[in-house]
């Protein structure tokens, strides 16, 4: 299974909810950066996870074993074994959501290898109790979320969206991020950009790109700053870091573009730049 990366074109937030949670409008579009994931039947009963990074967690803390475990007990079938490779290319604590979409990759392959037969909002609606962005990777390419981020509402794209991403050695805490970030008392709405995107307008992202988490992401991460200033000096359009960073990605209107720009960031910050763009429909 190919689990790719999102990245946040828009994210604003409207309010504080009691339960902790930050209520957000996000759009999100999926990108051709992608962990791979393997599943095969366990018959000792077993969930085996595999890892080739040695700093992701291995217990129950990751999503991939949480799902596993998630999507076995939903069902009641406790006999159920599998055992999970995870080859990781995601950067993490990014804001590339690479954790949520190896959850979706994983309820989806149970749901086959287990013969469970689960319809996709089904298996979306468990993927919002591991967390906020699982229910996006069931809607790719592209988004809106609401509520948490799990309300998701699919947006139509009229072409592929070309984008270079730069991320940081460093990540950042999405938790801390959310704690530290002043709410604010006026939103900017995403309205005028779906409806460009409705509309078949893909131009309409240059001008409305925004993260209202962008300056608590570079508060908490020194390393944003002189890489989003070398993106600036680009002709991509942007930049902006995605989700809670410390990715940060600029617009490019055609390949050809990206790859040029990609080679003079590349000569700054080697090993940190990808050239993307989004996944088919
Ligand atoms: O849902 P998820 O576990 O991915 O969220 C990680 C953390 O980010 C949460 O514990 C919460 O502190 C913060 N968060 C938030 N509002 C959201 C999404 C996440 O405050 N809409």
């Amino acid at each position: 299974m190919w689990a790719p990366a999102k990245v946040n074109l828009f994210l604003e937030v409207l309010a504080k909810r009691r339960d902790g949670y930050h209520e957000l409008e996000t759009l999100m579009v999926a990108v051709d950066l992608y962990d791979t994931l393997v599943f095969q039947e366990e018959p000792s009963g077993e969930i085996q996870f595999h890892c080739d990074d040695a700093t992701v967690p291995r217990g129950s803390e990751n999503l991939v074993v949480r799902s596993a475990l998630a999507i076995r007990q939903a069902v009641s079938r406790q006999n159920l074994g599998a055992s999970i490779w995870l080859q990781k290319r995601i950067p993490t604590r990014a804001g590339l959501g690479g954790g949520s979409s190896d959850a979706a990759a994983t309820l989806w392959a149970l749901n086959e290898l287990w013969h469970i037969g689960w319809p996709v909002d089904q298996l979306a609606q468990l993927g919002a109790q591991i967390g906020s962005d699982v229910p996006f990777f069931f809607h790719t390419p592209m988004a809106v979320g609401r509520g948490r981020g799990e309300r998701v509402e699919p947006v139509p794209l009229a072409q592929r969206i070309h984008l270079v991403l730069v991320c940081p050695p460093e990540g950042v805490s999405t938790r801390e991020v959310f704690e530290r970030l002043p709410v604010p008392r006026r939103h900017r709405s995403i309205e005028p950009l779906v409806r460009g995107l409705e509309k078949g307008n893909v131009r309409t992202l240059e001008e409305r790109l925004f993260n209202r988490l962008e300056s608590t992401a570079r508060q908490l991460c020194p390393s944003i700053a002189p890489r989003h200033e070398a993106l600036q000096a680009t002709k991509l359009a942007g930049p902006l870091v995605t989700g809670s960073g410390s990715g940060m990605f600029g617009l490019a209107r055609s390949r050809s573009v990206a790859i040029q720009a990609a080679m003079r960031l590349r000569e700054r910050f080697p090993g940190q730049v990808h050239v993307l763009r989004s996944t088919a429909q």
